[in-house]
């Protein structure tokens, strides 16, 4: 057996990994045509406008509201949901900040279920257990490519009468049965930040079918200012608070071009992590990422986790193993579940104060403390994360299965010997 790269071996990683470039010619012409209209405010233009309508055709649905961010376009979704002061919304406790920030500023209260321990997505036995009388939302997060267990999720929601947003940051071109992530629940809302699939520099949009939840969306990302309607003087009846989350014609040019390259994007994705999967299949201690069963995964990271006992190698010492055999790796993803950052713990979202958890309208107590979703934290204790691009190649995924195996063996071998 080779040595290992950590012990003075030859790296199991030979070649550089796949590069390319991610804006060209095609942004640059929608540029163009964007500076040439002469505005850059999207209900002038038509860069924007003409984004909302490929996507909504892409995902076969009626409406897209862009937005200025995935944040935003979660905010802009759980508005138009009608999520409001002391309502609980429930989510994934390993997210990104931007999945429950709109829960906070709509004075809303975060509820955090566990997850399946393979496939890091919402538990839907958890979700249903976290269900009380202020329960409004549920914001299913579709991690890292990988479709949550939609059925079960829908189901809950039609018994308990809950609205459903998908958070779809993560995971384009994702499917569960047959059906496009995103147009399962009322609304699905995604992110252009620079570290998705596509990239707009930031930017993201909700889709829908439903025309009041759309017109209640396209206002509430826009000041609630009712830019749709005949009546000029109806532009500022402002019956109720709505931040402004716009998208720019320099944004809705850029996100334009990006949508042509998305289907192969996802498809190449798709094959390096299913790929992984397949190679690494079977090793002892090594648990692959799970795609959720009738799922397509676009793996925007592939995460396996790591059974300290059976490989005979703590998570670190993977980690680092694999390092030195040139796969770059994290141990882990985000440094603690969502509900163990400060803001929840002490509860101090709008500083100073326990708004939104002390809301007259929510009218009870809440606490967030380290242990409230075990396999959460179990996950993120044992998570082996590695980057997926779409330029990597097959001799990459090779080469990293290899890495993971070379290490994993030696491992083994070294518990035997013990
Ligand atoms: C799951 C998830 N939700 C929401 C967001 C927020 O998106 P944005 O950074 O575009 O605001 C992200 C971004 O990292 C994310 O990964």
């Amino acid at each position: 057996m080779s040595e290992l790269a950590l012990l003075g071996g030859e790296k199991a990683k030979k070649s550089p990994f796949g590069k390319g470039k991610r804006f060209g010619k095609e942004e640059l012409k929608h540029l163009e045509e964007a500076l040439e209209q002469n505005t850059l405010f999207y209900w002038n233009g038509n860069k924007v406008k003409e984004f909302n309508e490929k996507f909504a055709q892409m995902y076969g649905v009626k409406h897209c509201v862009a937005a200025s961010s995935g944040t935003a376009s979660i905010h802009v979704g759980l508005g138009a949901a009608g999520v409001t002061a002391g309502d609980e919304v429930i989510t994934s406790p390993i997210t990104d900040m931007g999945s429950v920030i709109g829960i906070l500023y709509q004075n809303a209260i975060p509820v955090f279920a566990d997850l399946d321990p393979h496939t890091y997505n919402m538990d839907p036995e958890s979700i249903e257990g976290k269900i009380t009388e202020k329960t409004k939302a549920v914001l299913v997060v579709h991690l890292a490519g990988n479709p949550a267990d939609m059925d079960a999720i829908m189901n809950i929601a039609k018994r308990y009468n809950l609205k459903v947003v998908e958070d779809c940051a993560q995971s384009y071109m994702c499917y569960y049965k047959g059906r496009l992530a995103g147009t399962i629940g009322d609304v699905g809302c995604f992110s252009l930040n620079d570290f998705k699939h596509i990239s707009s520099g930031d930017g993201g949009m909700c889709i829908m079918n439903d025309e009041d939840t759309f017109l209640k969306a396209f206002k509430f990302a826009d000041k609630n200012y009712s830019r749709l309607s005949q009546d000029a003087q109806a532009l500022r009846k402002i019956d109720f608070l709505a931040p402004n989350y716009r998208m720019t014609e320099l944004q809705g040019a850029v996100a334009l071009a990006q949508l042509d390259k998305l289907e192969w994007i996802c498809q190449k994705r798709h094959e390096y992590g299913e790929g992984i999967s397949k190679g690494i299949e079977g090793l002892q201690g090594i648990y692959p990422h799970m795609v959720t069963d009738g799922g397509r995964c676009s793996f925007w990271f592939y995460m396996f986790r790591i059974n300290e006992r059976e490989l005979g190698a703590s998570r670190e010492e993977f980690s680092k193993s694999l390092a030195a055999e040139g796969v770059p790796n994290q141990a882990g993803y985000i440094p603690a579940c969502v509900y163990e950052y400060e803001l929840f713990v002490k509860k101090n979202a709008y500083q100073g104060t326990d708004c939104p958890f002390g809301c007259k309208f929510y009218g009870k107590d809440i606490n967030y403390y380290k242990g409230m979703c075990p396999v959460a934290e179990e996950i993120l204790d044992t998570a082996v994360r590695i980057p997926v691009n779409e330029f990597y190649t097959k001799q990459d995924m090779n080469e990293v299965i290899e890495a993971i195996r070379k290490a994993a063996k030696y491992y083994i071998l070294r518990k035997l010997k013990k």
